[in-house]
């Protein structure tokens, strides 16, 4: 028997051979693609082939220096990320291709390519048309250029392509989907890469692109790398010009919520079904049960992100404590809305960055209203030496026993929600208003603005057990735990996601 000692040498003789012999094709692939099919100045305002190559090959003194890192370009295009990336988008532009949906001839554009191998795969595959933008420019492949003011002219492409999840990483993801709209042809189309994969995610994206275009396919596409290892691959067709027609504010009324919001809301945690002994215990622990609606589903297709918390109180009692610190925001920056009728907590709002104050009461109608200063006898709150206010309209004033009255403008607070957020903003809601809740949840219904809010974390008043007085009802509020669990219900069987809060 001979000796297989030769052999592994021999073997990885050749493989170093092929390897090289790889590289080599690659890189002549490279300058081919760059040299021969890249002279073209086609696309408006932009040649791919910048002048300043043409004096690198002259010899010129900047010349000698674009050499040299034209050599350390080749080996980046030599490195086995470039070439599975580049050989993944090849493969990729075929398909879309094969499906109709690119051709040799179309106009083709990349946004927010971090490398520039998705451009270099469009003409690879035949579409010399090809440009790609990025915040980082690498020319000849990628021209400086950000989403949120693509580099072009109104109607210039035929196909856009948007990889890497760029869209969802936008901080501004509605702005992004209008550019890659408004530079788009009519009949174009644009192909995303997206890591989201769950029907509220789906359903957001769709709304996004509503206002322009439909999606037309959806693909499920093995991707390259861990960055992105199941790739959803949405793509739309431009059928319209028109921006900015919001079809919510044209519906008055009633609104229903869609099929995918009533599943997360089965999704979420159960509620509390028999009244608490000790609320006061009960109520505050169950916040670690609480199943956010961002930690069950992505929500980067989003326009805005808002969040509304009426009553307020002081900055830190809920918005600093617990929604910018607790809630997940999927790194998303929110524009807090703090409504609060107490002029008590004014003044430390003006220092708040990214937050706007509200200072009066949200109430059913815009009208005066009496506002109550001090607690009622017997209540013993966390003894801040501040009462929670509640609110009457002026006419049943007298209602309240003891404690200071205050007139306070009250307004229309579903009126106020449609004129503030739209159907494609992302909108959390925490309500704590002394029992106006049962007067402002039914006006959210009544007008439809209920559809605007994505998540509640409401806090209902009833006549609870007090820690103070074992065996005595709380007098302030007249309304028992049944109506507050039907409240509550009547939320949830209507797919509005509320948690109960304390
Ligand atoms: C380009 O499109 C945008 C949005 O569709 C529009 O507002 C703008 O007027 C258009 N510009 C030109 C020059 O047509
Ligand atoms: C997510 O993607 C995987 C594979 O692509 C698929 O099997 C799964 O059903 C998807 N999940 C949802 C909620 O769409
Ligand atoms: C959040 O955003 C920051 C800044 O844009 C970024 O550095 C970080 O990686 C992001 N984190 C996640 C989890 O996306
Ligand atoms: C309530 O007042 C606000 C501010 O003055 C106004 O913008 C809004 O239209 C009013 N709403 C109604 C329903 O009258």
């Amino acid at each position: 028997m001979k000796p297989a000692a030769g052999k592994p040498g021999f073997l990885s003789n050749v493989l170093v051979r092929l390897l090289l012999f790889g590289v080599l094709i690659v890189i002549l692939r490279f300058s081919y693609v760059v040299t021969l099919a890249g002279e073209s100045c086609a696309l408006g305002g932009f040649c791919f082939f910048s002048p300043s190559l043409n004096l690198a090959i002259a010899g010129t003194r900047s010349g000698s220096l674009n050499a040299r890192s034209a050599v350390t370009e080749s080996e980046r295009y030599a490195s086995k990320d470039w070439i599975s990336g580049v050989q993944f988008y090849s493969s990729v532009f075929q398909n879309l291709i094969a499906g109709g949906f690119l051709s040799p001839a179309s106009m083709s554009l990349c946004v927010e390519t971090s490398t520039g191998r998705d451009v270099l795969a469009l003409r690879e595959v035949g579409i010399t048309n090809a440009v790609g933008i990025s915040k980082k420019a690498s020319p000849p492949l990628v021209k400086y250029g950000e989403a949120r003011r693509i580099p072009f002219a109104n109607g210039t492409f035929d196909f856009v392509f948007v990889g890497e999840g760029a869209l969802e990483r936008s901080p501004r993801a509605a702005v992004f989907a209008a550019e890659v709209a408004r530079t788009l042809k009519l009949k174009g189309f644009a192909a995303f890469h997206v890591k989201a994969n769950d029907t509220y995610s789906f359903n957001s994206f769709v709304d996004l692109f509503s206002f322009c275009c439909n999606v037309v396919k959806i693909n499920n596409v093995l991707g390259f790398d861990s960055s992105m290892p199941h790739i959803k691959e949405l793509i739309v067709k431009k059928e319209r010009h028109e921006i900015g027609s919001d079809s919510y504010s044209s519906s008055k009324g009633k609104c229903s919520a869609p099929d995918y919001k009533k599943q997360l809301v089965r999704n979420a945690e159960a509620l509390i079904e028999e009244e608490p002994l000790k609320p006061w215990i009960i109520l505050k622990r169950n916040v670690k049960n609480i199943r956010y609606l961002s930690s069950m589903v992505d929500i980067s297709f989003k326009g805005r992100y808002v969040y509304v918390d009426v009553g307020a109180r002081s900055y830190g009692s809920s918005i600093g404590s617990w929604f910018r610190k607790q809630y997940p925001k999927q790194n998303k920056t929110f524009h807090v809305y703090a409504i609060e009728a107490d002029k008590a907590f004014h003044q430390e709002y003006g220092s708040k960055k990214g937050v706007t104050l509200l200072p009066y009461a949200a109430w059913v109608r815009n009208e005066s209203l009496v506002f109550e200063i001090n607690r009622g006898p017997g209540e013993n709150v966390q003894g801040k030496g501040r009462g929670m206010g509640r609110i009457q309209p002026l006419q049943s004033s007298g209602v309240f026993d003891g404690g200071d009255v205050e007139k306070i403008p009250g307004f229309d607070f579903a009126d106020w929600l449609k004129n503030t957020v739209s159907k494609n903003d992302f909108v959390v809601m925490k309500m704590d208003v002394e029992g106006t809740e049962f007067d402002l949840i039914p006006r959210l219904f009544e007008t439809g603005a209920i559809c605007l809010v994505d998540e509640i974390f409401l806090e209902c008043h009833y006549n609870r057990w007090q820690r103070c007085c074992p065996g005595q009802r709380s007098p302030k509020y007249d309304k028992t735990y049944d109506q507050c669990l039907q409240l509550f219900t009547s939320l949830r069987q209507s797919g509005v996601l509320v948690h109960q809060w304390f």
